[in-house]
């Protein structure tokens, strides 16, 4: 728990940072799982800066999104692939090979394929070695939505009406936000071997207490993390609230 969601950003971007220099004196890759939202915006600025001010070389790191809007064309302005490169990707430099995120323009009938290509891409690079996760009001990580099993993998999957009305203003309407979304699964996520769920702000604090204090169960994709074994729950003072 730290007192704001600034001093937060700053710590995960610190382990980030430690990991990624590690790596790059050993001249292997560093594999970041990443993901889109409000909540991790503090993270990549940091990252940013660490990158401008203090040297800190992105050319080895390799990233994987969580999801991406279906149907969603790479240019549109809500899609992940776009905010991605405004947010982070085009102030670093992480090399445009090395950035993996859902397609949100395959046909239907190429779908199946391209998440179990997915899959085997992370696999190839060794795994994730860091994940950062926010939570969404239905508890989801990733669009992992309630009633998502443990065993989920990469997969395209229905939005939750929350999830939609939670996402309506930046899309001018709920009526403009997509059904469907590609998603890593549970499983997926629960194979990195490092974990950071980030959540700040009040509105987070009673799905936050369901998720970390009740009993795993599919209604809450992001209570699974209890069983990970290197799982890290970044809060701001609000989000940790209802915690006991
Ligand atoms: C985004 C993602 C979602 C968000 C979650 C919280 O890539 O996977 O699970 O992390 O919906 O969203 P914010 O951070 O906007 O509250």
């Amino acid at each position: 728990k730290f007192p704001t969601a600034a001093v937060a950003a700053r710590y995960v971007a610190k382990e980030i940072d430690k990991l990624v220099r590690a790596r790059n004196a050993a001249g292997k890759p560093t594999v970041l799982g990443l993901a889109t939202g409000s909540t991790p915006v503090g993270l990549y600025r940091e990252l940013i800066r660490m990158h401008k001010e203090e040297g800190l070389d992105l050319s080895r790191v390799v990233t994987f999104n969580l999801d991406e809007y279906y149907p969603m064309p790479k240019e549109s302005q809500h899609s992940y692939f776009r905010w991605m490169h405004e947010t982070l990707f085009g102030h670093v430099n992480i090399k445009w090979e090395n950035i993996h995120i859902p397609d949100g323009t395959l046909k239907p009938e190429e779908v199946d394929a391209a998440c179990a290509e997915y899959e085997e891409k992370i696999k190839s690079f060794g795994g994730i070695d860091i994940q950062i996760l926010g939570i969404g009001r239905t508890g989801h990580i990733a669009f992992n939505e309630p009633g998502s099993p443990q065993n989920s993998r990469t997969r395209l999957v229905t939005l939750d009406s929350i999830t939609r009305r939670d996402a309506a203003d930046g899309f001018f309407g709920e009526k403009n936000v997509p059904h469907h979304a590609l998603t890593m699964g549970v499983s997926s996520i629960l194979e990195a071997r490092r974990i950071f769920l980030m959540a700040f702000g009040e509105h987070k604090a009673g799905i936050v207490y369901k998720a970390l204090e009740q009993a795993p169960t599919e209604v809450i994709s992001a209570s699974f993390l209890q069983d990970h074994k290197d799982a890290t729950i970044v809060l701001d003072e609000a989000a940790a609230a209802e915690l006991t």
